[in-house]
């Protein structure tokens, strides 16, 4: 398909380019990109990973009917965290959760006798190995397709998203 050159709709790059120059300053954050089928989410994402100098970039998404394992978007961003350094690796290995988390694609029905319990345990153990690689280098995470997210992957993010806040 023929790609056309972006056309800047309203502020929305502008938004977001704003949003980066704060995560440069230690002010991250969360940003939810909304909109009709086919206007242009994706597209505007991917303006924004091309502004996005300086960061670690990672690109993730949510398939349909938890088609890939429950908490799809984190098990492969963490395992891309963990194949791309090797101190990202090691905090993977000294995590139950983490480690769990990364293996859970093959094996999407493991059953905690608290869940509850188990995935605030993961959010904080995500939430201090985001924090690692940020303090070495600003990061964008982009989550494409959240409407498919399953309600795990959903609340893992909810969870994590005050923590952004001081964050490159
Ligand atoms: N601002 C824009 N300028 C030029 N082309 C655009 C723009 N926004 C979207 N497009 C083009 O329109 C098409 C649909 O955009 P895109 O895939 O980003 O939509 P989407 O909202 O992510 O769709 P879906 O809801 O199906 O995921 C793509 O070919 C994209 O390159
Ligand atoms: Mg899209």
């Amino acid at each position: 398909m023929m790609r056309l050159p972006f056309i800047a709709r309203g502020g929305a790059i502008a938004d977001l380019a704003a949003a980066l120059d704060g995560a440069r300053r230690s002010r991250g954050g969360l940003v939810l990109i909304t909109g009709e089928p086919g206007t242009g989410k994706t597209r505007l994402a991917e303006e924004v990973v091309a502004r996005a100098d300086g960061f670690r970039v990672f690109w993730t998404w949510c398939t349909p009917a938890g088609a890939g394992g429950a908490l799809r978007p984190w098990s492969s961003l963490v395992r891309e965290l963990a194949a791309a350094d090797a101190s990202m690796a090691r905090a993977v290995q000294q995590s139950p959760h983490l480690a769990e988390l990364v293996t859970a694609a093959a094996n999407s029905d493991t059953t905690h006798a608290d869940p509850e319990t188990a995935r605030w345990r993961l959010s904080l153990d995500l939430a201090g190995m985001l924090a690692t690689s940020a303090a070495s280098q600003p990061m964008l995470v982009v989550i494409d397709d959240l409407h498919e997210a399953d309600p795990s992957s959903l609340q893992l993010l909810a969870e994590m998203a005050p923590s952004l806040r001081p964050w490159r």
